[in-house]
């Protein structure tokens, strides 16, 4: 038998973990494994390299993915998806595990509609996928942020300063929120529990009367511009505030153990759905045990992690 791995979408650390566990499981089984770069341009351009043990060496320490990574509307297309399967018959590949987040698992699940046997792993920093507890990367880059979060602190601390630091999530809380539970931030706003710039204020405003000079305020990406709401605060509380808009430095890294470990785990299962023929499902993790479900199982509505934020009321 003989597989491949694409990783599609923004990068997310874990991902080389993923593919060298899905590789040494493969071949342990004497199935060969291709690497498809680029996600599912290549695909359609033909771009595989075959991948072995030996290749696969080191790789889980690294951050990024050895195969690239791209975003591909070209696939969205039906021509699109022909060319790809065309690749697939032509380098005889029976079954391919995509490693990505929601758009790339809608690739998946458009392919496997065509009788190619896919299997999904959550590959994301957003952790926007609902159906699993965490997806690979949302741990390193919750440690990158705190980490970065940590630094602006010291510094607003000596200062008794207050920073906006914007964090990425596309339209998921999930970063701003985890990173505020510990305790990373003062205020959050996020998609789920969006905050107006007067209640931001009011909030502000009310630390610093108590005594809380230095405060960080983290907010998701996409809601509003980060400036205009750094001018409001300022011309409203007569203050000056600094914003940080901390971008790509959270998407790379070496991975933690914990995504290192969770995307080897899920590895081992997608060679196994494989192997027993199965397709159109999504490997996740709940209550601590590796679970997969089927593809249209896979609901992105946004979910309000009620508990979650209702514990921020009493922390912060
Ligand atoms: O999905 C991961 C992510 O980093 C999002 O958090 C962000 O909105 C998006 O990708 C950025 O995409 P790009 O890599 O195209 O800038």
């Amino acid at each position: 038998m003989r597989i491949g791995i694409l990783t599609s979408g923004g990068d997310a650390p874990g991902m080389n973990a993923a593919i060298r566990s899905i590789v040494r499981v493969a071949n342990n089984h004497n199935v060969e494994v291709w690497g498809i770069k680029y996600g599912y341009k290549g695909l359609i351009n033909e771009e595989l390299i075959k991948l072995d043990n030996f290749i696969v060496d080191d790789i889980s320490e690294k951050g990024g993915t050895i195969l690239k990574t791209a975003r591909c509307l070209e696939f969205m297309e039906e021509s699109g998806i022909k060319k790809a399967i065309r690749t697939l018959k032509k380098f005889n590949i029976e079954g391919i595990i995509v490693i990505g987040g929601d758009g790339s698992f809608k690739g998946a699940e458009r392919l496997s509609k065509s009788g190619i046997r896919v299997v999904g792993l959550p590959g994301t920093i957003d952790n926007d996928l609902n159906y699993t507890d965490y997806c690979i990367g949302f741990d390193t880059t919750l440690n990158t942020v705190l980490d970065c979060i940590g630094k602006i602190k010291d510094t607003d601390c000596s200062h008794e300063k207050t920073t906006i630091v914007e964090v990425m999530g596309r339209y998921c809380g999930d970063l701003a929120l985890y990173s505020a539970l510990a305790g990373g931030g003062e205020i959050i706003s996020t998609p789920e529990r969006k905050l107006d710039f007067d209640m931001i204020c009011n909030q502000l405003d009310k630390n610093i009367r108590r005594g809380k000079t230095d405060n960080v305020i983290i907010i998701t990406e996409k809601m509003y511009p980060i400036e205009e709401l750094q001018k409001y605060i300022e011309g409203k509380l007569k203050i000056s505030l600094r914003n940080t808009v901390l971008g790509f430095v959270q998407r790379g890294g070496s991975p933690s153990a914990f995504d290192r470990v969770l995307a080897s785990k899920m590895g081992v299962r997608a060679v196994e759905l494989l192997l027993r023929g199965s397709t159109e499902k999504a490997i996740g993790i709940r209550n601590n045990k590796i679970i997969h479900i089927n593809f249209n199982e896979v609901n992105n509505e946004r979910m309000i992690k009620e508990k979650e934020y209702d514990l921020l009321n009493v922390l912060l």
